[in-house]
């Protein structure tokens, strides 16, 4: 089984990438499952109902979200009657929306999908590392082919978990901080992995934001509003190969340039 991890997509243009490349791109690379984590889709920040509906019309299978997850209010309900656009499972408890999302491949074998947030220099109530063991057992009871979104900032963190991981999981893919690391494996035990997978979207910019705004801010520390860029778009991810049983056999980074 062929499985597409598109990284983050990012405001506008990274919407617009997925809507119009991802049919093709599904077909190019003989894909039969394929996660989008949405969660800098609508602006910048969050995703719309709306959004989330186009990227499943586009060709994902699951949609998953991070740490811009409640940015937009219209979201909240949606992720509660959705179970295809999953939330970190430790933003908390008692939340709209979940952390698991089961749905079948191509050929109808279930795939399941696990939305978890780092915790180190990110707020989160819960840390992984509480619910990791129980949720990943979760899936695995539901399907053999198991794919966990880690949305992190700290790249020891997210190395640590691909290990923790290693032989329970078929992929431990990072999101968050939208620039592709170099480091796309598969692990001993049969579990790929890659430190971030990086961003779809602009990257004539600073990670996605018109660079002259990010720059102002930091260089003032005033307030300044950011709008995302539009240049040098690139649909980045990873393609994993995985057996029936859920062993990854390989993971390569993905690349393509849009405009
Ligand atoms: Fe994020």
């Amino acid at each position: 089984m062929n499985i597409l991890f598109v990284a983050d997509v990012f405001g506008p243009a990274g919407s617009r990438a997925v809507q119009e490349r991802l049919p093709g791109l599904r077909e190019e690379l003989g894909i039969d499952f394929c996660v989008v984590n949405g969660e800098n889709a609508a602006d910048g920040r969050g995703i719309t109902p709306k959004l989330a509906d186009r990227f499943l019309a586009a060709g994902a299978d699951v949609v998953t979200l991070g740490n811009h997850t409640w940015a937009r209010s219209e979201i909240l309900a949606y992720l509660d009657s959705s179970d295809r656009v999953i939330r970190p499972a430790n933003l908390g408890a008692g939340l709209p929306g979940r952390g698991l999302a089961v749905a079948p491949a191509a050929d109808g074998t279930p795939v399941a999908v696990v939305n978890l947030m780092g915790w180190l220099f990110l707020d989160v109530p819960v840390t992984p590392f509480q619910m990791l063991d129980e949720l990943v057992e979760e899936a695995r009871r539901r399907a053999a082919v198991v794919v966990v979104d880690f949305h992190a900032e700290a790249t020891s963190e997210k190395i640590a978990v691909s290990r923790i991981l290693d032989g329970r999981v078929t992929a431990v893919i990072g999101t968050h901080t939208h620039v592709q690391t170099s480091d796309a494996r598969v692990q001993p035990g049969g579990t790929a992995a890659i430190t971030d997978a990086g961003m779809t979207g602009p990257h004539d910019s600073v990670i996605g934001v018109q660079a002259d705004l990010a720059i102002r801010r930091m260089r003032t520390g005033m307030p300044v509003r950011f709008q995302p860029a539009t240049g040098d778009v690139r649909i980045e991810g990873v393609v994993v190969e995985c057996d029936a049983d859920g062993r990854a056999t390989s993971c390569q980074a993905l690349r393509v340039s849009v405009a």
